[in-house]
């Protein structure tokens, strides 16, 4: 272990708890398990701010630049250090793809073990290796994450795991931290926040840390939470259990999310919205982002962006940007990196066929 005063020297990123410790339920016997997640980039899109007009700024909030690539980090440094100063010797969790890579991971560095538990041919490519590579065991079941979630329940309330999912306080704590570095960042809360929606802790998280920086004076305002769910995964939106969810993002395919009624709480305090975004939406966004802005996102966190063009364009949106006054600002959180979801693109891609080591086969081949 590097002694503080190194890990300085070295310039080291310190990670979420150590940053923001004075807002999170740690103290100083609290063995702190960190892989230097957060302080992840808020990009600027004059592109994006452009299709609002009006002098209003739009942010991307990047949080595939974490340690697993996706904002489950930022949670489970918490989650996992709560686990290590409560003596534990594992960590369980049901997942769509990203917590399973980042509980392992996190494990890993804890030196514990994990169990996750995935719904059977659903998870991307990347976040299974990523869970594989980092040691934990892997139960995938014939079922949807929503039956991975029950399961982990009424196991954890018989052996002897801590559930890592969002259901765990920590996790909601940890990941709160993505409000306070953008207000950090901006200087004060936006106007307005769009996330995809899964199982609803993320937007449960945002809006906690937004009314505690408030709360504490680190900003003036609040902003509107506005978020979206897949078309044919979307309970929040329609206000009933989706029992058989579906959609190309498959992180965010849920029927019955843990968090449902404090999403809901967020959406209403902050006058803001929930609204559905078909997948060829999804797709099409997250193709645009990484053609305009050079930001690879997974299908989930490109919901974000699809539901910002639809605040643009639609008269169906569920929350207008037409009317918007002038000089807004506007952050669009992306949670997981494409990287992770390398099918979704490579079905579209098609093959790159090879063409003879010459300079005028290479001319040809480029268009010239
Ligand atoms: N985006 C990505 C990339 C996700 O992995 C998730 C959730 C969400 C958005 C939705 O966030 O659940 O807090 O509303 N993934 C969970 C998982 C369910 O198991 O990895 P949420």
């Amino acid at each position: 272990m590097l002694m503080d005063a190194t890990r300085s020297k070295l310039k080291q990123g310190r990670g979420v708890i150590e940053q923001y410790r004075e807002y999170l339920p740690v103290s100083e016997s609290t063995p702190i398990v960190s892989l230097d997640e957060g302080d992840t980039p808020l990009i600027y899109s004059s592109r994006l701010s452009k299709r609002i007009g009006r002098g209003c700024d739009v942010f991307v909030k990047n949080e595939g630049i974490n340690p697993t690539c996706s904002f489950k980090d930022r949670g489970m440094t918490l989650a996992v250090s709560k686990a290590m100063e409560g003596k534990a010797n594992a960590i369980i969790c049901a997942s769509t793809g990203n917590t399973s890579a980042s509980a392992a991971a996190y494990a890993a560095r804890a030196g514990i073990s994990c169990v996750v538990i995935l719904p059977a041919g659903k998870i991307a490519s990347g976040k299974l290796l990523q869970a594989f590579a980092c040691g934990a065991k892997i139960v995938a079941i014939d079922g949807n994450f929503d039956d991975a979630l029950r399961i982990v329940r009424e196991i954890s309330e018989r052996d002897d795991f801590i559930v890592v999912n969002s259901i765990n306080p920590n996790r909601i704590a940890g990941q709160k931290t993505a409000a306070f570095e953008i207000v950090d960042v901006m200087g004060d809360a936006p106007d307005f926040h769009l996330l995809p929606l899964g199982n609803a802790g993320n937007i449960t998280a945002y809006w906690t840390g937004y009314r505690q920086y408030q709360s504490r004076q680190r900003s003036t305002k609040l902003p509107a939470m506005i978020g979206f769910q897949a078309a044919c995964a979307a309970p929040i939106f329609h206000d009933r259990i989706i029992n058989k969810p579906e959609t190309i993002a498959s992180a965010i395919r849920i029927g019955n999310p843990a968090s449902w009624k404090q999403a809901r709480a967020a959406i209403a305090e902050s006058s803001g919205a929930v609204d559905i975004i078909p997948d060829e939406e999804i797709v099409a966004a997250q193709i645009w982002l990484a053609r305009h802005e050079g930001i690879l996102v997974e299908p989930a966190s490109a919901a974000a962006i699809a539901g910002f063009f639809k605040c643009c364009n639609s008269q169906e949106a569920a929350y207008s940007f037409k009317e918007i006054p002038e000089g807004r600002r506007i952050v669009c959180t992306v949670t997981g990196h494409g990287l992770k979801d390398p099918d979704v693109i490579m079905q579209r891609m098609g093959r790159v066929e090879p063409v003879a080591a010459t300079v005028n086969d290479v001319r040809r081949a480029i268009g010239l």
